[in-house]
């Protein structure tokens, strides 16, 4: 039998991928807390996320992380409404220890259980924030830029009446994703991982116009109708225009940039520098000292690019759809130039636009609590049988 309190209280889990998280948020606006233990500096000795060691750490994880969100809230299980987990897109092995978790918990307490697609929760953490400033809300349709390691995605979000959103796919990238050339292209340099914070500080040093590089266009093209997709939860195809992404072409550009300039003696030097201190962190002086100009210059024009890639994919496709505000999410909306330069052009433009904190960037979990909200209202509970959809698509494309 399942027991509803009333308070609106819902502890959202979260293990897509290399942070396990907890948080308990109330009615879909206030993180009463938010805890993350990031696997970061374990991965970072492979310069990339290990799937099987993720899901051990997930596994050590898991049940403190929860005690702890709990804690810091001051709430008990009982008090809970619901308790909301990821249920795709991430790692499969990964994404199973936060489901399991969940369903044992839900069942244990005699609480519904709420199934969050991960993407969805980035979009939230942005409109939960905007709520808890009190500001009014960003106008519908939506068009929100999800960028992070594993996705770069362009979704136009309506709401139809206060407990439904639905999402329309509009642009993804068709190799890479945005964070993953960060993360490759500061690796190739020497650089540590993650690699968006180390470009991010250094290519304030450098000028942006150095070097050119060119994203072949990836023209708007309609979709073709009528094709299926073998996942179950895959939507319907519609016909309409696509702003697609590709990142993979510039990371090509940057190798061959080092090759043909001599860099690897130096970038080997900064490998080794970075190496043996590993107290170094990416904006100090320290760092910039390990960079010579060429290298400056590198960085700042490979940031303006990818930069000036995702604001025109993302300006288009909010004109072409008719977009009246704009949200980015996910950890590259964490880049301080990207931050700079959408604004702006959101002020030209007059379109409200909001980012989530630094916090809600990356992965978390109130984020997860947060977008379960409205599913909550609408009693859209998972089954029984809710499994890890390692490939789980959102909305129509
Ligand atoms: O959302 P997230 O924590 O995890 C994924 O779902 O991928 O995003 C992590 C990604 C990494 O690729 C990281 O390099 C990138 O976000 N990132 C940044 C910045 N901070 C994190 N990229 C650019 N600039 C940053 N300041
Ligand atoms: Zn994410």
């Amino acid at each position: 039998m399942r027991e509803s309190t009333g308070t609106g209280l819902i502890l959202g889990i979260e293990s897509s991928c290399d942070e396990t998280a907890a948080a308990v948020v109330r009615g879909g606006s206030a993180a009463l807390s938010n805890v993350v233990a990031s696997q970061m500096s374990l991965h970072a000795n492979y310069g990339g996320v290990v799937p099987e060691l993720a899901s051990r750490e997930h596994l050590r994880n898991v049940v403190p992380v929860v005690r702890e969100a709990m804690a810091r809230a001051g709430v008990t299980f009982d008090e809970l409404d619901a308790v909301a987990v990821t249920e795709g897109p991430g790692l499969a092995g990964a994404l199973l220890v936060g489901i399991t978790y969940a369903k044992a918990l839900s069942f244990g307490l005699g609480k519904p259980l709420i199934g969050v697609n991960h993407l969805e929760g980035h979009i939230h953490a942005v409109l939960m924030e905007a709520r808890q400033r009190l500001e009014a809300p960003i106008p519908l349709p939506l068009l929100a830029l999800v960028v992070s390691g594993g996705h770069t995605h362009l979704y136009l979000a309506r709401q139809s009446g206060e407990a439904t959103w639905s999402y329309r796919n509009v642009g993804r990238t068709v190799d890479d994703a945005a964070g993953e050339a960060y993360d490759k292209v500061a690796k190739l340099l020497g650089l540590g991982y993650p690699g968006g914070p180390w470009i991010d500080a250094l290519a304030a040093r450098g000028n942006p116009r150095a070097v050119p590089f060119y994203f072949g266009q990836i023209k708007p093209r309609p979709h073709r109708e009528g094709i299926s997709f073998p996942n179950k939860k895959a939507p319907a195809v519609t016909a309409g225009p696509a702003f697609n992404f590709s990142f993979s072409g510039i990371k090509t550009a940057v190798l061959r940039y080092v090759e043909t300039h001599h860099m690897r003696e130096r970038i080997e030097a900064r490998r080794a520098a970075l190496a043996a201190d590993t107290t170094l962190k990416p904006g100090s002086e320290a760092v910039a000292a390990l960079c010579d100009a060429e290298t400056l210059d590198l960085i700042a024009s490979f940031q303006y690019a990818v930069v000036g890639n995702l604001l025109r994919q993302t300006f288009a496709a909010a004109e072409s759809f008719g977009a009246r505000g704009i949200v980015v999410s996910g950890g590259v909306a964490a880049n301080s130039e990207l931050r700079r330069r959408f604004q702006a052009e959101a002020d030209r433009r007059g379109l409200p636009i909001a980012f989530p904190s630094l916090a809600l960037s990356t992965d978390n979990a109130a984020m997860i609590a947060a977008a379960a909200w409205p599913k909550f209202v609408a009693e859209d509970f998972a089954d029984d049988d809710l499994g890890a959809t390692p490939q789980l698509r959102l909305g129509q494309t």
